[in-house]
């Protein structure tokens, strides 16, 4: 059975957020070139422009975790329609650097914000068996905004019109937020404001009139109307989710993702090609992503999350490995150039269909209702703020250790990944979000969280 038509749609318009997640954390790479013609940026400020988004959406998803759980998942949603609106056309407009930066920053926070609370509003409105694939498009919609990016860098870079670059963000943005209006609010976030009328009515737009009813009942036994705190946070029965949230994030981030997707050409040209080569390979990693995406989608609910982030950190570490190779040479063969090409395809593919889709989809699937807004923003600023520490510190740690020297930390942090994958993280493939509340209430250990309850 395929989820409804409309359960699909309103999923696929929250998972916009994620294109603007993608498009205005890919844009800047090409963009910068040109902005630093135009105002002839010094090193710290040309590491500002390209990190105020990082930094900003650090901010954003820290301190506005409560927003969600206060104003509701939709509401939170449409203020981040607004900001990406504004952000992107004053960014667009900026006629100093700083004003620029600011903008930036402003873009950063929005992303920040959706990026917990698009995933999260998702997986409340999806039915159990199909919120793998639906939570999922909001991965897919990252990969496409990266894709979309590169593309629109492509289409400027003759005229170096970086201000159309920067600003075709709002199109998007617009679109987004229009259609956000039409969504219904999240019958979990109904219940927990103490609407249970509202939450029924939306659970029967959504769902059959009998599954509405189960859900409802579902729902309202799990539901506790605590209001969430900080320090609710760590307490001793949220330490299994915390735990496989931060790793999660942690081997995401550190596994060295950014590096391929904002150095690709920097890195292809130290393997010894040219700079159309480099911008066509780094075309080709825009795409793979986008289709082992999608290739993950149907096998999500299908052969589970445990396999695939298996079978997909396997892939990542090898690629990883194979990179250090290529370097630890000089590389003067078509085959190690071909091995440097295939090493970094190999790895984005597999990180796609594995870490790339699954960290998002568990972030939304493993907090218990009364905390999930806050949890899930903590989780999401670690991998924020994991993103942040290596895209700075990459270059610097080439300059150190070279490149094969980086590759073969990555590829070590890798095997690490699979061993805390492998014992910790749990299978959670149809089992519903109360389910793995009561396993975390009663105290289970973290790899027995996804158990069904007959
Ligand atoms: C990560 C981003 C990354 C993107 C690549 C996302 O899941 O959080 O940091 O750039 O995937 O597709």
């Amino acid at each position: 059975m395929r989820p409804s038509l409309f359960v699909t749609f309103i999923g696929a318009i929250a998972a916009l957020a994620g294109l603007l997640f993608g498009f205005d954390t890919g844009v800047i790479s090409g963009a910068l070139l040109f902005i630093q013609q135009e105002f002839q940026l010094t090193d710290v400020e040309k590491g500002a422009v390209v990190s105020a988004v990082l930094f900003g959406a650090f901010i954003g998803s820290l301190f506005c975790g409560k927003m969600t759980d206060a104003i509701g998942r939709k509401n939170t949603l449409l203020i981040t329609g607004v900001l990406f609106v504004i952000a992107s056309i004053a960014a667009a407009l900026s006629t100093t650097v700083w004003y620029l930066i600011l903008c930036r920053f402003l873009l950063g926070i929005s992303i920040g914000i959706s990026s917990f609370a698009a995933p999260l509003y998702i997986s409340e409105t999806a039915p159990a068996k199909h919120r793998g694939k639906l939570v999922a498009l909001f991965q897919l919609a990252i990969t496409v905004g990266i894709l979309f990016a590169y593309l629109i860098d492509l289409a400027f870079v003759q005229s170096g019109s970086w201000r159309w670059m920067v600003g075709f963000g709002v199109f998007p943005a617009i679109l987004f937020f229009i259609t956000i209006c039409f969504v219904p609010k999240s019958p979990r976030w109904l219940l927990f404001k103490k609407r249970p009328e509202q939450a029924l009515a939306v659970l029967k737009k959504i769902r059959s009139h009998h599954a509405a009813e189960r859900e409802f009942e579902l729902i309202k036994e799990s539901l506790s109307f605590h209001k969430a705190s900080w320090r609710d946070l760590f307490k001793k029965w949220l330490l299994p989710v915390n735990i496989i949230g931060l790793g999660l994030a942690f081997f995401q981030q550190i596994t060295g993702i950014n590096t391929i997707i904002y150095y690709a050409p920097t890195i292809l040209k130290s393997a010894g090609f040219a700079n159309t080569a480099s911008v066509l390979a780094t075309a080709g990693v825009g795409i793979i992503n986008v289709l082992f995406t999608i290739l993950a989608l149907p096998l999500l609910d299908k052969i589970g999350r445990r396999p695939l982030l298996l079978a997909g950190i396997t892939g990542m570490g090898l690629g990883q490995f194979a990179l250090s190779y290529v370097f630890s040479h000089p590389i003067d063969t078509p085959f190690l150039q071909s091995l440097a090409v295939g090493g970094m395809f190999l790895f984005i593919a597999c990180f796609a269909f594995s870490f790339g889709i699954i960290m998002w989809l568990m972030f939304s699937e493993i907090f218990p209702l009364e905390i999930r807004g806050l949890a899930m923003s903590l989780s999401v600023a670690m991998q924020w703020f994991f993103n942040m520490v290596i895209s700075f510190s990459f270059l610097p740690l080439i300059a150190r250790f070279g490149e094969s020297g980086i590759f073969l930390i990555f590829g070590c942090v890798c095997v690490c990944g699979w061993i805390f994958t492998y014992f910790i993280i749990p299978e959670t493939k149809h089992v519903s979000l109360e389910e793995i509340e009561t396993h975390l209430k009663k105290g289970e250990r973290c790899i027995n969280l996804g158990q069904k309850i007959r």
